[in-house]
Protein backbone atom coordinates (compact mmCIF):
# COMPACT_ATOMS: atom_id res chain seq x y z
CA UNK A 1 0.00 0.00 0.00
CA UNK A 2 3.07 2.17 0.86
CA UNK A 3 4.49 1.47 -2.19
CA UNK A 4 1.60 2.08 -4.36
CA UNK A 5 0.91 5.75 -2.96
CA UNK A 6 4.53 6.52 -2.93
CA UNK A 7 3.69 5.68 -7.14
CA UNK A 8 1.09 7.90 -7.19
CA UNK A 9 2.90 10.75 -5.64
CA UNK A 10 5.62 10.51 -8.01
CA UNK A 11 3.38 10.69 -10.53
CA UNK A 12 0.85 13.78 -9.28
CA UNK A 13 4.69 15.45 -8.88
CA UNK A 14 5.56 14.61 -12.39
CA UNK A 15 2.31 15.88 -13.72
CA UNK A 16 2.30 18.52 -11.94
CA UNK A 17 6.01 19.61 -12.92
CA UNK A 18 5.25 18.81 -16.47
CA UNK A 19 1.57 20.74 -16.88
CA UNK A 20 1.54 22.77 -14.47
CA UNK A 21 4.74 24.45 -13.70
CA UNK A 22 6.38 23.90 -17.45
CA UNK A 23 4.29 25.69 -20.15
CA UNK A 24 3.00 23.31 -22.52
CA UNK A 25 4.45 24.63 -25.91
CA UNK A 26 1.22 25.75 -27.74
CA UNK A 27 0.19 28.23 -24.36
CA UNK A 28 0.28 31.74 -24.52
CA UNK A 29 3.61 32.58 -23.11
CA UNK A 30 4.91 29.84 -26.25
CA UNK A 31 3.58 32.04 -28.93
CA UNK A 32 4.58 35.51 -27.37
CA UNK A 33 8.11 34.61 -26.79
CA UNK A 34 7.85 33.22 -30.84
CA UNK A 35 5.91 36.04 -32.53
CA UNK A 36 8.65 38.42 -30.58
CA UNK A 37 11.19 37.21 -33.29
CA UNK A 38 9.59 37.68 -36.03
CA UNK A 39 10.26 40.72 -38.52
CA UNK A 40 6.05 41.91 -38.34
CA UNK A 41 6.40 41.96 -34.64
CA UNK A 42 6.97 45.84 -34.80
CA UNK A 43 3.42 45.96 -36.52
CA UNK A 44 1.11 47.55 -34.26
CA UNK A 45 -2.44 48.85 -34.06
CA UNK A 46 -1.22 52.25 -35.18
CA UNK A 47 0.16 51.06 -38.57
CA UNK A 48 -0.43 52.26 -41.86
CA UNK A 49 -1.10 50.11 -45.52
CA UNK A 50 2.64 49.26 -47.41
CA UNK A 51 2.46 49.86 -50.43
CA UNK A 52 1.98 46.97 -52.76
CA UNK A 53 4.63 45.20 -54.26
CA UNK A 54 3.14 44.87 -57.88
CA UNK A 55 0.92 47.16 -59.97
CA UNK A 56 -3.17 46.47 -60.21
CA UNK A 57 -2.99 44.97 -63.30
CA UNK A 58 -0.25 42.59 -62.76
CA UNK A 59 -1.49 39.60 -61.25
CA UNK A 60 -4.09 39.59 -64.15
CA UNK A 61 -5.36 37.34 -66.16
CA UNK A 62 -6.00 35.37 -62.24
CA UNK A 63 -7.28 38.79 -60.58
CA UNK A 64 -8.19 41.80 -62.59
CA UNK A 65 -6.91 44.96 -62.27
CA UNK A 66 -10.42 46.68 -60.93
CA UNK A 67 -10.66 43.60 -58.48
CA UNK A 68 -7.29 44.80 -56.94
CA UNK A 69 -8.10 48.12 -57.12
CA UNK A 70 -11.11 47.61 -55.18
CA UNK A 71 -9.34 45.68 -53.05
CA UNK A 72 -6.75 47.15 -51.65
CA UNK A 73 -7.82 51.01 -51.84
CA UNK A 74 -11.41 50.50 -50.10
CA UNK A 75 -11.35 47.61 -48.15
CA UNK A 76 -7.67 46.90 -47.24
CA UNK A 77 -7.69 50.82 -46.40
CA UNK A 78 -11.24 50.47 -44.41
CA UNK A 79 -9.73 47.49 -41.95
CA UNK A 80 -6.64 49.69 -41.50
CA UNK A 81 -8.53 52.88 -40.63
CA UNK A 82 -11.21 51.23 -38.17
CA UNK A 83 -8.28 49.13 -36.59
CA UNK A 84 -6.31 52.28 -36.06
CA UNK A 85 -9.59 54.31 -34.83
CA UNK A 86 -10.46 51.44 -32.50
CA UNK A 87 -7.21 51.31 -30.82
CA UNK A 88 -6.11 55.12 -30.74
CA UNK A 89 -5.88 56.46 -27.07
CA UNK A 90 -6.53 52.45 -25.51
CA UNK A 91 -3.66 50.25 -24.23
CA UNK A 92 -3.79 48.68 -27.36
CA UNK A 93 -2.19 51.64 -29.65
CA UNK A 94 1.40 50.61 -28.96
CA UNK A 95 1.17 46.99 -28.58
CA UNK A 96 2.58 44.68 -31.22
CA UNK A 97 -0.55 42.95 -33.21
CA UNK A 98 1.13 39.94 -32.53
CA UNK A 99 0.87 40.13 -28.61
CA UNK A 100 -2.99 41.90 -29.65
CA UNK A 101 -3.42 38.35 -30.91
CA UNK A 102 -2.37 36.03 -28.29
CA UNK A 103 -5.60 37.58 -26.16
CA UNK A 104 -7.50 38.43 -28.71
CA UNK A 105 -10.37 37.25 -26.50
CA UNK A 106 -9.62 40.70 -24.16
CA UNK A 107 -10.49 42.76 -27.19
CA UNK A 108 -13.92 44.13 -28.76
CA UNK A 109 -15.10 42.61 -31.95
CA UNK A 110 -14.15 45.67 -33.29
CA UNK A 111 -10.45 45.41 -32.47
CA UNK A 112 -10.22 41.69 -33.46
CA UNK A 113 -12.27 41.88 -36.69
CA UNK A 114 -10.53 45.07 -37.78
CA UNK A 115 -7.08 44.29 -36.47
CA UNK A 116 -7.07 40.78 -38.61
CA UNK A 117 -8.32 41.89 -41.48
CA UNK A 118 -5.68 44.61 -41.49
CA UNK A 119 -2.72 41.99 -40.67
CA UNK A 120 -4.55 39.24 -43.40
CA UNK A 121 -4.31 41.25 -46.45
CA UNK A 122 -0.80 42.45 -45.70
CA UNK A 123 -0.06 39.05 -45.66
CA UNK A 124 -1.73 37.99 -48.70
CA UNK A 125 -0.44 41.25 -50.81
CA UNK A 126 3.58 39.98 -49.81
CA UNK A 127 2.66 36.08 -51.19
CA UNK A 128 1.30 36.80 -54.56
CA UNK A 129 3.37 37.97 -57.59
CA UNK A 130 2.87 38.10 -61.24
CA UNK A 131 2.51 34.80 -63.11
CA UNK A 132 5.95 33.57 -63.33
CA UNK A 133 5.95 29.93 -63.16
CA UNK A 134 7.35 29.82 -59.45
CA UNK A 135 7.51 26.72 -57.62
CA UNK A 136 8.70 25.89 -53.59
CA UNK A 137 12.18 25.21 -53.68
CA UNK A 138 14.85 24.50 -50.97
CA UNK A 139 14.03 23.82 -47.54
CA UNK A 140 10.24 25.07 -47.57
CA UNK A 141 9.56 22.26 -50.53
CA UNK A 142 11.17 19.65 -48.16
CA UNK A 143 8.85 20.31 -45.19
CA UNK A 144 5.88 20.46 -48.14
CA UNK A 145 6.96 16.57 -49.07
CA UNK A 146 7.31 15.88 -45.23
CA UNK A 147 4.03 17.37 -44.52
CA UNK A 148 1.86 16.43 -47.09
CA UNK A 149 3.91 13.83 -48.74
CA UNK A 150 3.62 15.73 -52.08
CA UNK A 151 2.71 19.32 -53.60
CA UNK A 152 -0.30 18.24 -55.57
CA UNK A 153 -1.34 16.78 -51.46
CA UNK A 154 -0.92 20.47 -50.71
CA UNK A 155 -2.35 21.68 -53.00
CA UNK A 156 -5.19 19.69 -52.74
CA UNK A 157 -5.19 19.74 -48.78
CA UNK A 158 -5.35 23.75 -49.05
CA UNK A 159 -7.67 24.23 -51.87
CA UNK A 160 -10.29 22.05 -50.13
CA UNK A 161 -10.17 24.17 -47.29
CA UNK A 162 -10.42 27.34 -49.33
CA UNK A 163 -13.55 25.61 -51.16
CA UNK A 164 -15.26 24.29 -48.38
CA UNK A 165 -14.67 27.88 -45.67
CA UNK A 166 -18.67 28.63 -45.33
CA UNK A 167 -19.38 32.41 -46.07
CA UNK A 168 -16.41 34.69 -45.88
CA UNK A 169 -13.38 33.74 -44.22
CA UNK A 170 -9.14 32.80 -44.85
CA UNK A 171 -7.57 29.52 -46.21
CA UNK A 172 -4.19 29.11 -44.29
CA UNK A 173 -0.49 27.44 -44.46
CA UNK A 174 0.68 27.58 -40.76
CA UNK A 175 3.79 26.41 -39.03
CA UNK A 176 2.65 24.97 -35.74
CA UNK A 177 4.32 24.77 -32.43
CA UNK A 178 6.36 21.67 -33.68
CA UNK A 179 7.68 23.43 -36.80
CA UNK A 180 5.13 21.24 -38.60
CA UNK A 181 2.89 22.55 -41.37
CA UNK A 182 -0.80 22.67 -41.05
CA UNK A 183 -3.58 23.54 -43.37
CA UNK A 184 -6.61 25.24 -42.01
CA UNK A 185 -9.40 27.79 -42.72
CA UNK A 186 -11.45 30.55 -40.70
CA UNK A 187 -14.05 32.35 -40.94
CA UNK A 188 -14.48 36.35 -41.27
CA UNK A 189 -11.01 38.27 -40.37
CA UNK A 190 -9.76 35.21 -37.82
CA UNK A 191 -6.20 34.03 -38.51
CA UNK A 192 -3.93 31.34 -36.39
CA UNK A 193 -1.81 33.99 -34.91
CA UNK A 194 -5.76 34.51 -32.41
CA UNK A 195 -5.33 32.80 -29.11
CA UNK A 196 -9.50 31.90 -30.08
CA UNK A 197 -7.78 29.76 -33.52
CA UNK A 198 -8.50 25.91 -33.31
CA UNK A 199 -5.24 25.28 -35.29
CA UNK A 200 -2.46 27.90 -33.82
CA UNK A 201 0.48 28.91 -35.78
CA UNK A 202 2.43 31.31 -37.97
CA UNK A 203 0.76 31.59 -41.29
CA UNK A 204 2.98 31.25 -44.40
CA UNK A 205 0.40 31.35 -47.20
CA UNK A 206 -3.20 32.56 -47.28
CA UNK A 207 -6.03 33.37 -49.85
CA UNK A 208 -8.83 35.86 -49.44
CA UNK A 209 -12.33 34.10 -50.11
CA UNK A 210 -14.25 36.55 -49.37
CA UNK A 211 -16.61 37.45 -52.15
CA UNK A 212 -14.88 41.42 -52.22
CA UNK A 213 -11.64 39.31 -53.43
CA UNK A 214 -12.93 37.44 -56.52
CA UNK A 215 -16.43 38.31 -57.33
CA UNK A 216 -16.14 40.52 -60.30
CA UNK A 217 -14.33 38.15 -62.21
CA UNK A 218 -15.32 34.89 -61.19
CA UNK A 219 -19.09 36.04 -59.68
CA UNK A 220 -20.15 32.57 -57.61
CA UNK A 221 -17.26 30.43 -58.85
CA UNK A 222 -15.36 30.36 -56.34
CA UNK A 223 -13.84 27.10 -56.95
CA UNK A 224 -12.36 28.28 -60.35
CA UNK A 225 -10.57 31.53 -58.11
CA UNK A 226 -8.92 28.90 -56.01
CA UNK A 227 -7.69 26.69 -58.95
CA UNK A 228 -5.92 30.04 -60.38
CA UNK A 229 -4.28 31.29 -57.35
CA UNK A 230 -1.90 28.68 -57.27
CA UNK A 231 -0.41 30.55 -60.85
CA UNK A 232 0.50 33.75 -58.62
CA UNK A 233 1.72 32.52 -55.64
CA UNK A 234 5.26 33.56 -54.43
CA UNK A 235 6.81 31.05 -53.79
CA UNK A 236 9.71 32.88 -52.94
CA UNK A 237 8.45 35.12 -50.16
CA UNK A 238 6.74 32.01 -48.83
CA UNK A 239 9.45 30.03 -48.00
CA UNK A 240 11.44 33.11 -46.91
CA UNK A 241 8.64 33.17 -44.15
CA UNK A 242 8.95 29.38 -43.87
CA UNK A 243 12.38 29.95 -42.60
CA UNK A 244 11.93 32.43 -40.29
CA UNK A 245 8.64 30.78 -38.69
CA UNK A 246 10.60 27.61 -38.48
CA UNK A 247 13.68 29.41 -36.51
CA UNK A 248 11.67 31.63 -34.24
CA UNK A 249 10.25 28.01 -33.17
CA UNK A 250 13.05 26.11 -32.64
CA UNK A 251 15.45 28.36 -31.60
FE1 LIG B 1 -10.24 40.81 -48.58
Amino acid sequence: MKKLLSSIFVVVLFSAFTFGSNPLPADNSFWSKVFSRLSEYQLTGQSKQLPLPYAYKDLEPTIDAKTMEIHYSKHHATYTKNMNDATANTDNSAKPLFQLFTEIENSPALVKNNAGGFYNHLLFWTILAPESGQAPKGELLRAINESFGSMDKLKEAFSNAAKKQFGSGWAWLTVDEKGKLVVSSTPNQDNPLMSTSEVRGIPILTLDVWEHAYYLNYQNRRADYVDAFWKIVNWKEVGRRYEEALVAILY
